[in-house]
């Protein structure tokens, strides 16, 4: 590539946040099994972002137990479930969170997503495209498992960050996630995080086997992420409700997570005519099966 291409490349990678109608980054973050860090990762991924200035909505689409809201210590008075409903506009239920993230609190409204009827489906979609806010970038936690609503937020999404962990089923389900991602829905690029790791050359090795069976058996590309330790700072951010970015910014994890950040903003801005969380909410629930109601409750 001549130079003068890379350099425009490279300026348009940190460009200034994006007005509303252009093309945002979407970042799914996905691990098949649960407890692998996932909300942690999208949590602190979404904060870093915010942090370094960019418009960042994170959609919090896990049905675990640690969700969103606990994790940044936030009390949502209302989620998609009010959305999904007709009861209240997306801007009504947006909460702010640290450094201006914005968090679309998904609660009971998430297991809904998968069935919605046909007139659902629009509304949420008008919702977001209310929206008055310009968006860079949208982090969505993604509920553990290989569900239609996992593979629709992953389809979706113009990236899929694999979380994993050095345990046989972490490595199984994120195979069993890759490949159905490949496979249904021709994904072919993934981001491999690899968490609770020891050093970094443990978190290179653990990707290195990964990558070794997914190309063995599956037509993949995969990028290592990067690699965040084992870190204490996770359990003592959780007691006071905080960001592992927030609180510990320092700290050996910290730094990592801060830099997964860097990285993101690298991620390409797909070029899409009416983009943002409109087009991602739109083509992800597209994906999903529709229910024969006619949606009148
Ligand atoms: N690198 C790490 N070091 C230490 N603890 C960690 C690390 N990553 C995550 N944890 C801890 O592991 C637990 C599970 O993390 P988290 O809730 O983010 O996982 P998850 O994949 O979202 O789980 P679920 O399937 O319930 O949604 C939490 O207590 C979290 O603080
Ligand atoms: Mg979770």
């Amino acid at each position: 590539m001549p130079a003068t291409e890379r350099q425009t490349l490279a300026r348009r990678r940190i460009a200034p946040p994006q007005s509303l109608g252009r093309g945002v980054t979407t970042i799914a973050v996905a691990s098949g099994k649960g407890g692998v860090g996932k909300t942690q990762i999208a949590v602190n991924l979404a904060v870093a972002l915010a942090q370094r200035g960019r418009s960042t909505l994170l959609l919090d689409a896990d049905l675990g137990l640690a969700n969103v809201d606990v994790v940044l210590g936030i009390r949502p008075t209302a989620s998609l479930e009010q959305v999904i409903a007709g009861e209240r506009g997306l801007e009504d239920v947006v909460v702010e969170g640290p450094a201006g993230l914005r968090i679309v609190p998904g609660g009971s409204g998430v297991s809904r997503l998968a069935n919605l009827s046909s007139r659902e489906q629009g509304g949420l979609v008008n919702a977001f495209s209310s929206l008055s806010v310009a968006v860079d970038v949208m982090v969505i936690d993604v509920a553990t498992g290989v569900d239609n609503l996992v593979l629709g937020f992953c389809g979706a999404a113009s990236e899929v960050v694999v979380v994993l962990c050095d345990e046989p089923a972490s490595l199984t389900d994120a195979y069993a996630l890759v490949k159905l991602l490949a496979r249904e829905r021709g994904i072919r690029r993934f981001q491999v995080l690899c968490n609770r790791v020891q050093n970094r050359l443990h978190g290179r090795a653990l990707f290195e086997r990964f990558l070794a069976v997914c190309d063995r058996f599956l037509d993949v590309s995969l990028t290592h992420f990067g690699s965040v330790p084992e870190d204490k700072v996770f359990a003592l951010a959780a007691q006071t409700q905080r960001a592992v970015v927030e609180r510990f910014p320092s700290s050996a994890a910290g730094a990592v997570l801060k830099d997964l950040a860097v990285r993101a903003d690298t991620f390409d801005v797909p070029r899409t005519p009416s983009g943002g969380p409109t087009f991602f909410v739109e083509r992800a629930v597209a994906a999903m099966p529709v229910t024969l109601t006619t949606g009148v409750r």
